[in-house]
């Protein structure tokens, strides 16, 4: 019997998703008879506000149209809700039948735009580290990624004039994410946008605003959209999602805005591909969006007091760290005898001794080596327990000593 073909090359290229890899390394805890407590991935863990699960409840029980095939465009409601919270949270305007597309998560809307904009001739400026589907996202397309630093020294800001100009001269997609995952770093003012805008108008990418995090800021920090700088309409899109703002992860909605014309390459993208998101999903996220934001309000001051609860308990076992005044996410740095075995070993070692789950920096890129990300997904004594775990596998490791440390690995391969 013949062999099955081999996958593409461009798949082959990519490892495992970190997740997957980190899943597996899980399973050997639980085997061990580990009770895991898992702050690795942001997958938030408090219900969907009732009143938008009742929504989802009345249409596809009074709605029979709702379990017919969607439209790639999204229904109009959903449109408009959109636009109309864009206005009343940053007062920009948008056209909702060209500027607004709704989307079956931002994952799947990020990974197909590159798609429709990338050929193995171009280059994807992707910060380093990013949320892993910027970089495998556009490294799928065949397209070279030029990774764009984000360092403590720069304040998690991409320096774009360090791209040499033969970059830039291909450059066609520019990707920037604020708040960050996974620094959790915040814009202090709009200078970053304008610094993207005149570098779209100059070489000619297109700017790609990832803001899931907008709705997940602490004290009086309010996270802007790329949209409210002048000019950015022209240049760029921004995307959004119910995953974080209304713990919606897995309900797999989410919207893109911005440039009508990019907005309509992805919209014709995926009209080949997928039929929209379910149309009871989308009477829902109608309702989210329409109806009180008291949710959010609460949800932001959960975030804050496990914030709190973790940097304290962490500062107390001697792990020094700040608090970020956005995200879900703290990204620490290793304590420094772990840095040289790397972030991947150090995960896999708390994990099978502890079985307390992080996400390792090196997975998000290879800037990310030497840090962790904690994701506060769970409640504050888990969190807590999570530490006093933390703290004795401090104690009682040995790094460099007898148990065989793997060295730190570039998950995400760099191409460029
Ligand atoms: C920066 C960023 N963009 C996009 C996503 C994915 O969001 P969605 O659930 O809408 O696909 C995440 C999820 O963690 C994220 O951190």
């Amino acid at each position: 019997m013949s062999r099955l073909p081999a996958c593409s090359k461009t798949l082959s290229r990519l490892p495992p998703y970190l997740f997957v890899k980190l899943n597996a390394v899980k399973e050997e805890a639980r085997k061990r008879g580990h009770t895991l407590i898992d702050l690795g991935m942001g997958n938030p863990d408090r219900p969907t506000p009732v009143h938008v699960v009742d929504a989802l409840c009345d249409a596809v029980r009074s709605d029979p149209a709702t379990h017919r095939y969607p439209t790639t465009k999204g229904s109009q409601e959903l449109r408009k809700a959109i636009a109309g919270w864009y206005f009343r949270r940053f007062g920009v305007t948008l056209d909702s039948e060209t500027e607004v597309l709704p989307l079956v998560g931002s994952k799947e809307g990020l990974a197909h735009l590159f798609f429709a904009y990338l050929e193995p001739s171009d280059v994807a400026l992707v910060p380093s580290p990013c949320y892993p589907v910027h970089y495998n996202g556009t490294l799928l397309t065949g397209a070279k990624v030029h990774l764009m630093p984000l360092t403590e020294e720069n304040g998690f800001l991409p320096e774009f004039s360090a791209i040499p100009a033969s970059v830039a001269k291909k450059a066609k997609v520019l990707v920037l994410n604020y708040p960050n995952n996974p620094t959790g770093a915040v814009l202090k003012d709009p200078r970053l946008f304008e610094r993207a805008i005149a570098f779209s108008k100059k070489h000619g990418a297109i700017v790609v605003h990832d803001n899931p995090y907008s709705e997940i800021t602490f004290e009086r920090y309010c996270a802007p959209s790329f949209l409210q700088v002048p000019g950015a309409k022209e240049r760029g899109v921004e995307f959004h999602s119910f995953s974080k703002s209304y713990s919606m992860a897995g309900w797999r909605v989410a919207f893109v805005v911005g440039n009508a014309e990019i907005i309509a390459n992805l919209g014709k993208f995926k009209s080949f591909l997928d039929y929209g998101i379910p149309g009871f999903v989308q009477a829902a996220a109608t309702v989210a969006l329409n109806s009180s934001q008291d949710y959010v309000l609460q949800m932001r001051e959960i975030y804050m007091q496990r914030r709190d609860t973790l940097v304290a308990a962490l500062i107390k076992a001697g792990w020094p760290v700040e608090a970020p005044r956005a995200t879900m996410y703290l990204w620490a740095r290793l304590p420094e005898p772990f840095r040289k075995a790397g972030s991947f070993a150090f995960c896999e070692s708390l994990l099978l001794e502890e079985g307390v789950a992080l996400a390792p920096g090196v997975g998000f890129g290879p800037h990310g080596e030497g840090y962790v990300r904690f994701a506060f997904v769970d409640d504050e004594r888990k969190i807590e327990e999570a530490v006093e775990r933390i703290a004795r596998f401090l104690k009682n490791a040995r790094p460099g000593g007898k148990r065989p440390a793997r060295a730190g690995r570039t998950l995400l391969p760099t191409d460029l």
